[in-house]
């Protein structure tokens, strides 16, 4: 397994691949590797010749109150990792090689960021869709792969992909989950015993929320009961919970399935999220 830091050296690298006919996938992340993201490796070393991950925190996508000089770093480890499930090339890029100086040009969706956790975390998806298209523009895949985790991140990338004509095929993969329900992510890692413990009300309560509307409720009655759920543990804070139309992400609440029930949780100084998708 390659590692490469400039665009440079990722590019001559899959025009190599491309030259032999081989096919290229691409799963972006912010490292801290957990089996949320081997999981999307796996997939797309399975589905592709060549794999190559992303490893970026990037600066654009993080308010100035949140957590990115804290956010975990361990690149000797990632690779470890990323190089056991088969990845073919790392892209570990430096904030200037992403963002060159005086660096002005933005990558926006509109409608799909304004709600859920666009309305708390204000510029993080323009920092999302602009990093992912130049990620998507350095390597040109034919697949790239993202986490149901962070759902509405999902559908932004989809939408963005569609209207701007991008040439790569989207594929999600479903969260991955703790033994006891919680979804994984590098921000499980700052929770103490106690909030680790506080946090599995989360998926506790969407699971409650979702079965209401299996069994013929409403969204609002199901964002009521997850609500209730969530508020009744003292360490967790809701931010909002919602009942979304799975695509637009529109408000279902006056409607039964299918809908997405999203939520997002402060438990001390460490947010939250997770959503459950309920058929139709
Ligand atoms: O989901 C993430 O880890 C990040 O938002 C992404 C897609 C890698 C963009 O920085």
């Amino acid at each position: 397994m390659r590692i490469e830091s400039t665009v440079r050296g990722v590019r001559a690298f899959v025009d190599a691949a491309r030259r032999e006919g081989r096919s290229v996938g691409l799963v972006p992340t912010m490292g801290a590797f957990h089996a949320g993201h081997l999981s999307l490796m796996r997939r797309a070393v399975a589905d592709n010749d060549v794999t190559v991950v992303s490893l970026f925190v990037n600066p654009t996508q993080f308010g100035p109150q949140e957590d990115f000089s804290q956010y975990p770093r361990d690149l000797e480890g990632d690779a470890q990792k990323a190089r056991e499930a088969g990845v073919s090339l790392i892209f570990a890029p430096s904030e200037e090689e992403m963002y060159p100086p005086g660096a002005c040009t933005w990558v926006t969706v509109d409608r799909l960021t304004e709600g859920l956790c666009g309305r708390y975390r204000p510029g993080h998806f323009r920092g999302v869709t602009t990093v992912v298209t130049k990620l998507l523009n350095v390597v040109q895949p034919d697949r790239a792969y993202f986490g149901e985790k962070d759902y509405q991140q999902l559908q932004v990338i989809r939408r963005m992909v569609r209207d701007l004509l991008i040439p790569v095929e989207i594929i999600a993969q479903p969260t991955v989950r703790e033994p006891d329900g919680l979804a994984m992510s590098s921000r499980n890692a700052y929770l103490s015993p106690e909030e680790r413990q506080a946090a599995v009300r989360l998926p506790q309560a969407l699971q409650a929320a979702a079965d209401l509307v299996r069994q013929g409720a409403t969204g609002a009655d199901a964002v009521r009961r997850a609500l209730e759920l969530l508020q009744s543990e003292p360490l967790l804070r809701p931010q909002y919970v919602e009942a979304v139309d799975p695509e637009t992400l529109e408000d279902r609440s006056a409607s039964g399935a299918p809908l997405v029930l999203a939520a997002a949780v402060m438990v001390g100084k460490t947010r939250l999220i997770d959503n459950i998708r309920v058929n139709g």
